[in-house]
Parts: structure tokens; sequence; C-alpha cells
């Protein structure tokens, strides 16, 4: 069979240095040469290095045209990255991706363009996001950034980028239009239909031409390989680490606890002596981002359920302690002596940090929010094994002290006195913000669809009753009241402006304008596809 070949991916941008700039993209072929050509007139160019990813794969739950199967198979992708150098600050140069199959066919890609790393003074325009997820609203979303602000100059993604990060198609093509990068590059076909009206969605132009800097959430993270016979069942299949080297001592580690291999094969971004890709610091332009590894596995947090749970393991795993979930289990340590807590510590001591004029941190775990998920607090699980007097085990439970919060105890006290001056977030799926007394910003803008709604007013997040800790159903656990959009608040039934929006229908973006040191948000009501976005938000960064 042959066919014209064709590119997985448009090519996007990754670490940007003061005179450099990687380029990167996808094929489903291995190729005889991959190239970028650049320069005014594309006279310049630069050899990909090639490499293939090692865990993608397609199973009966991928929706992917030309692949069926009933359990996981490999799906071959390779990735090229160019390193473009000799690039003066600030200075735009047109580039574009050439690949060449083996037996010469040659496919490129339109021609964008790529920029070294903006220095202190440039004014930017930085897009907050995060949980796209193919989730419905993405690409209408995407698409609304660029019609409302035109090209921003980098985005930042606080976590869930996918939902099983091993499945190929999430990132690439999945057959519903929406995948990853297809909406982050304008290249989505997303439907909407409201009373039978349909909208084609293709997401926006972005990171061509814009380096995105990304952190992990929980949907990064894959589970134990191959225990199970789907991608899903792997990716829920997470045990602590500690638990894996007691039940597999002489296998791998990481691939028999969990792992992020493929989301760390897929970007190229800075990394830490410590954490690697998982946690970073970067300047960029006038900021100094601080990307942090703060998540924990999502379970149910229903008591009678089938499922491995929050605060419960089911019955019939009982006697099975390899089928345990163990929990909301903590990927990576933050707690006060842990690496990455000694590192972001050195971090905030560090010059950069301290000579930035704007101070950011970012994580996927949210620190403040009415969503669901901050409940229970961010600790590791205490199990409870409850026996009989036989000894045989008749039930498990988890209980999460909350004045041990690694993030509220441990990480926060220092970004206050590290002058930090915004905490972007999300995991919880809806748009709100909080201010501590000190002025310090806290902004989770992530709503693209799958709301779980926001616990305030009748709306309680669902706890556990009879449990010994502190598990707060409505409000912030952590006592701060959310601000009510500065511009144009939804309301409520009772007519009164709403402090959220947490909503399948209304999609939220954030702009980030280092120029005035104000954050933006908008929103846009997909019911209404002919309707403008709604600037309904702003708020001016406190100056160091
Ligand atoms: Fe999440």
């Amino acid at each position: 069979m042959t066919s014209a070949p064709h590119l997985l991916t448009d090519p996007f941008l990754q670490l940007p240095t003061a005179n450099s700039v990687q380029v990167v993209w996808f094929t489903e072929f291995s190729g005889k040469k991959h190239i970028v050509t650049y320069g005014e007139n594309l006279e310049q160019s630069t050899l990909a290095k090639t490499n293939k990813l090692s865990r993608t794969r397609e199973d009966q739950q991928s929706k992917v045209a030309h692949i069926t199967t009933n359990q996981p198979v490999k799906r071959d992708i390779w990735r090229h990255e160019a390193k473009i150098t000799g690039l003066t600050p600030g200075v735009s140069v047109p580039y574009r991706v050439i690949s060449m199959e083996e037996h010469g066919a040659s496919v490129s890609s339109n021609v964008f363009t790529l920029a070294a790393n903006p220095q202190p003074g440039q004014k930017l325009k930085i897009l907050l996001t995060s949980d796209h997820q193919l989730k419905p609203m993405t690409a209408a979303n995407l698409q609304k950034v660029v019609e409302t602000v035109g090209q921003v100059h980098g985005v930042w993604l606080a976590g869930d980028l996918v939902n099983v990060s091993d499945r190929a198609s999430e990132w690439f093509d999945d057959s519903r239009g929406g995948a990853f990068f297809p909406a982050l590059q304008g290249r989505a076909n997303y439907e909407i239909i409201h009373n039978d009206v349909k909208t084609i969605y293709t997401g926006g132009q972005i990171i061509q031409q814009a380096p995105m800097f990304t952190a992990i959430g929980n949907h990064e993270v894959m589970g134990r390989l191959e225990k199970t016979n789907s991608l899903n069942g792997e990716f829920n299949d997470t045990i602590p680490r500690a638990v894996a080297q007691k039940l597999y001592s002489d296998e791998s580690l990481i691939d028999n606890s969990f792992n992020t291999r493929t989301y760390e094969e897929i970007f190229s971004l800075p990394q830490s002596t410590t954490g690697g890709k998982k946690y970073y610091a970067v300047t960029f332009g006038d900021v100094r981002l601080v990307v942090l590894y703060a998540t924990c596995m999502w379970r149910t947090p229903k008591l009678d359920t089938p499922h491995k749970g929050r605060y419960t393991e089911p019955a019939q795993n009982l006697e099975q302690p390899e089928n345990w979930g163990y929990g909301q289990l903590i990927f990576e340590p933050i707690a006060e002596g842990s690496e990455q807590y000694n590192w972001l510590q050195a971090e905030l001591n560090s010059p950069e940090f301290e000579q930035a004029k704007y101070r950011v941190v970012m994580l996927h775990h949210p620190p403040h929010t009415l969503g669901d998920n901050i409940v229970p607090a961010y600790t590791n699980p205490v199990q409870i094994i409850e026996r009989d007097p036989q000894g045989k085990i008749t039930a498990i439970r988890y209980e999460y002290p909350k004045t041990a919060d690694y993030i509220n105890r441990d990480v926060l006290p220092l970004l206050e006195a590290a002058d930090v001056q915004l905490l972007l977030y999300g995991h919880s799926h809806l748009w709100n913000r909080f201010v501590s007394p000190s002025g310090m910003h806290f902004l989770e803008t992530s709503n693209v669809g799958n709301s779980y709604g926001a616990a305030w007013g009748d709306k309680k997040r669902e706890v556990p009753t009879g449990y010994k800790k502190d598990y707060v159903a409505v409000g912030d656990p952590y006592g701060l009241e959310p601000v009510i959009p500065t511009i144009a608040p939804l309301l409520g039934e009772d007519g009164q402006p709403i402090p959220y929006i947490a909503s399948n229908d209304i999609t939220v973006f954030s702009i980030f304008d280092t120029g005035a040191g104000v954050v933006t948000s908008y929103y846009f009501d997909t019911r209404k596809p002919d309707s403008d976005v709604v600037k309904f938000d702003e708020f001016k960064l406190k100056q160091n």
C-alpha cells in the first residue's frame, strides 16, 4: 500500500533559551531524514534527532479510525526534535519542518515562526490553562483564545493534558476530533450540537509559535505495566513505590508502581537536578515560573463501591494486598524535608527567582478551591485495617489528617515568605480564585467540560460520614473566601453574583499580561455559538 506520508502533528516549540529553541513533531514512519528549515527565506536547515515513543498504545477504548483491538497494542510513533540555535532575542524567524520517508516521498508543514526565550522587559501574553483531557469544550476554548487575544507568547498548562497518557490517539488523532495536539494547533474538528445547531470548532493555532510549559497532573501518570487488559485498567492500577518494593523486589520499581514515561518522552522541558522534567523552574520574560509535581491518585469518594476508593478498599479485595488501591496516593513527596521541598526552598532563594519581576508557581493539585478534589487533605493516606477476633480483615479504610496537608502546611508558607504573586492550578474543572491576606493570588481556570460543580451554597462535596478526620463539605477547606469576579460575574438562581464558573456549557480561559501585570479571565457560552466572548474578571498582581 502506498499513500502520501503525513505528519502526525504540526511542529511545536519547546525549551527556549537565550539564543535557541527546540522544534518537535511526530510521524508514524521512522523516515530517512527529518529537518527544520528556517530563516527569512527558509534558507537554513537543521537535522532533527529521531526517537521512537516506547509506551504509546491503543486499546478497546481507543477512538481511532484504522485500529480495532480488544487489548492494548503498541502504536509506532516517532518523535523528531531539532534545536535551532543562533537566534537573536526578540526576533521571530519563519520555519517549517520536512519529513522524508525511506523511499523518497516527503511531507512538510506550513510555515510558522519561532523565537528564542523572551527577555526581561518584553511584554507577553501567556495563556493559563489546564485539564484539557479531550473534554467537549476544549477545542472551542482554544479557538476563542486566538479569536480574542490573537497569538499568545507562551502556554502554561497546569496538568491533565489527556485522560490516559499511554493511549496514543488521545494525544494525536482521536476520531472525535478533539485530541490534545490538534486542539492546541488549530487542527481539531470537534462538533458541539445545541438545539439542533451544529458548530465545528478547530481549536487554536497556538503552540506552533508559543512554547508550552506543563505540570504533571494525575492523568499523566500510568500504573503498573501490563497487569490489566486495558489502558484504563493500567491507568487505575497505581500502587505506592514502597508497596511495589515488597511485591516485586527484583523487578522494575517504576513499571510496577507508576510512571510518567510517555509524558516525559513527548515533552522537552526545563529540568531540575533532583526532579528532572517532573519539577523545574524557568525564566520566561519577566516571570520566574516554578513548576511542582504535586498530584495524587484520583479515586472515588464513594464508600460503598466495588472500586478502589479514596476512603476504602472494596470488600472483594480485602485479602489481596496486591489488588488494593492504597487510597489517594501521592506520587512525588513534597512534604518538608523531601527532595522536592528542598529543591523548592533552594529555588526560592536563587538569584533567578529573587530578581524576577513576577514569581509564579504552577501545580496540578488545588491549594484552595470550591472544587471536589481538594478533599481529603493532600497527605499520605493513613491505612486502618480492621480485623475480626480470628484476625481476618473485615474492612480497610483511609484517613487523611487535614493538619498534615503538605501543600497548606509546608509549601504555602514557603511561597508566602518568598513573595510569590500567583499560584496556578487545576484538577477540579472549574474557574475560581482566592487571595491570601498577604495578597498572594490563587487561580484555578480549568473549565473545558466535565465540571463536577462547586461546593457552594446547597451543593456539597461527597465526604465520608463516621470518619475521624475533618472532611469539609462546602467552601474552601483552608478558610479563604472565593473572590467574586470583578467585571461580569455569573448570577446564581437568587440573582446574586456567584464566585465561580463550573459549567459544561460555559468555558473559561485566562491570560496573564506581563506588561500590565494583570490576569484577565474570559468566558464563552457554547450554547450561543454566535455570542461574544465575555471578559468577566481581572486582577493585578502585587508588585514586589
Ligand atoms: Fe486532575
